[in-house]
Parts: C-alpha cells; structure tokens; sequence
C-alpha cells in the first residue's frame, strides 16, 4: 500500500510515526511532502526510513491514500498543486478540522472517495480518539484499510460527518479540557500545606493509576467510584462537597461551546 501525506508537521508526524512503529506498514510504504522544509523531511527519511518528494506526480502516482494534513488555510493551495496529478485510484484521508468533504471534492475537481478524520493530540502517545466519516462512495475493504491505519495510533469512531463536530468537542479539544481540570485540581492540592513539586508528581501518578484502572477494570467508572467510597468516610465527604456544584452543568456548558465554534469555524472556512 501507497500512503502520501501532504503536510508533516504535528499531527501528521504523530500518525506516520504510529503507522511505522505498529508495523501496519513499512515505512517505505510512506511517501512525505510540504511546502519548503526540506530539511525536515530529510529528518524524517533518515530517522524512520521513510521516502520523500515534492515531485506531486509522481507522489500520486499509484498512491493508495493521500493524506491531507496541512492547516485548514493552507488547503486551497494544496488543492492546486496536486490537482493536476490526481488519478481515479487515489483515496483521500484529511485530518483538516473543519472542512466538509463537499468542500474538499470542490476544490480538488473530483469525486474520489474521502474519508475524514478528526484525531487528538494523544495520537502521540497512540491513543488518540480518532473520530471518522466516509464520504458515500467509499467501499467497505478501503474503509477497513483507513480503519486499520487509525487504529495503528488509537481507537476509532465512525460517525456521520455532521456529528464530527461533537466528536472535535468530547475528545479532539478534551485533552486540553482534562488538563485544565488536572490543573485546578493541583492548585487546590497545592493550598493544602505541601510542597507544589511533591503535590505535582502525586497528582501526576494519580491520573496515570486512575486511567491505568479504568483501561484494565470491566466496571464502569460509576462503580469504580462507589468501591472506594465508604459511608461516612473522607471519600463521601469530598464527593458530597462536590455534589454542591453543578459539575454536569459545567461540562454541559464547556462542550455546546466547542461544539458551536466548531460549527462557525466550518462555516467559515467553508465560505
Ligand atoms: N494538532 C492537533 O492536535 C490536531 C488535532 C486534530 C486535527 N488537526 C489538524 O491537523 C492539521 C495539521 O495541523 P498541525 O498542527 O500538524 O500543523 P503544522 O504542524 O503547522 O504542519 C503543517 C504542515 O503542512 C505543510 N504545508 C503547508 N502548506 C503546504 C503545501 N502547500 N503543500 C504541502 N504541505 C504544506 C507544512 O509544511 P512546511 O513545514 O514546509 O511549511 C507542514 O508540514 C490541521 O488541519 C489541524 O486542523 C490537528
């Protein structure tokens, strides 16, 4: 299999390196290009093997999945450069936030099939929630495929296009929505007497061993919490001063608005 990925910055970089090091391909099944940092893409092939070209003809030629992976702005011009060499059996995999596949058939001149993706910063790590939709012309062996290379750096969703939004808030934007949570919860670990390093790597290995127990447990996490919630004990006392805030409320409030800038951002770059 042919893979293109036009755009190795970030994200892309999180996906190929997940590919390669899963071994759901050999990394001279990876075909790299951008915009000038050649340098980079040196990198790249000298580190993991990997080929590269700015020669757009020849990068399509053959190629199974093109990879769309630069910044939603930067589209319109990759849509020129590449739109020449197209050929009917290139499948289109974008991992551009915001951009309908209407929007991207417009401005490639084609209909070939397009799979978007919408990935968190997590694929790093590979784990990221990678939510997924086709465009109505994909058959169910090529979904397989761009299903198999999701999975090579997290887990997978499929969800019609118009729900890639809820899916940009839950879990593309809930890294930072945790973090900022983590966050407070530190502060106020903080204000109780000891000293903020000792309080960081606590609260550090907590996540890590709390994630840890709900990855390995088959209880869900409302069990989890009432195993270690004794009547009477510190653990209720903490969750009753809790249940006086709206907690639900909140992220209720957090999400609708990702969802609605997700929203207004598609419409913006769509226009
Ligand atoms: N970062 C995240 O957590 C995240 C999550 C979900 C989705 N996304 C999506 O991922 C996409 C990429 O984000 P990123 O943070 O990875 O961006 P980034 O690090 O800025 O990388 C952008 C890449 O696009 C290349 N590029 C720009 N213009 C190009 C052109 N005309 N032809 C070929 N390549 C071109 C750049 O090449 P040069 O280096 O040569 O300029 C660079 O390799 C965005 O659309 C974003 O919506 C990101």
């Amino acid at each position: 299999m042919k893979l293109v990925f036009y755009g190795a910055g970030n994200m892309a970089q999180a996906i190929f390196k997940g590919i390669i090091d899963s071994k759901t391909l050999n990394s001279n099944d990876i075909y790299l290009t951008n915009k000038s940092n050649e340098e980079r893409l040196k990198q790249f092939a000298e580190e993991l093997g990997v080929e590269y070209s700015y020669d757009d003809e020849a990068l399509l030629k053959d190629a199974d999945y093109v990879f769309l992976g630069t910044k939603p702005y930067d589209f319109e011009e990759v849509a020129k450069r590449i739109q020449p060499h197209i050929t009917d059996d290139n499948r289109f995999i974008s991992i551009m936030a915001g951009l309908p596949i209407n929007y991207i058939h417009e401005q490639l001149q084609v209909t070939n099939p397009i799979a978007r993706i919408m990935p968190n910063t997590n694929a790093q790590v590979g784990h990221s929630v990678t939510g997924i939709s086709f465009s109505g012309n994909f058959g169910p062996k090529s979904k397989d495929e761009v299903i198999e290379l999701v999975n090579a750096f997290g887990s997978v969703i499929e969800v019609d296009e118009d729900h890639l939004h809820q899916v940009t808030a839950i879990t593309g934007s809930g890294p930072a929505f945790l973090y900022h949570v983590f966050e407070q919860y530190v502060k106020a670990g903080t204000e109780l007497g000891l000293e903020k390093g000792q309080v960081e790597e606590s609260i550090k290995n907590l996540i890590i061993g709390t994630s840890k127990m709900i990855e390995r447990s088959d209880l869900s996490m409302e069990q989890l919490r009432k195993n270690i919630t004794s009547k009477g004990g510190t653990t209720q006392a903490g969750l009753d001063a809790l249940a006086q805030h709206d907690i639900k409320g909140i992220f209720e409030d957090c999400l609708n608005a990702a969802v609605e800038r997700s929203m207004e951002l598609s419409k913006n770059e769509n226009n």
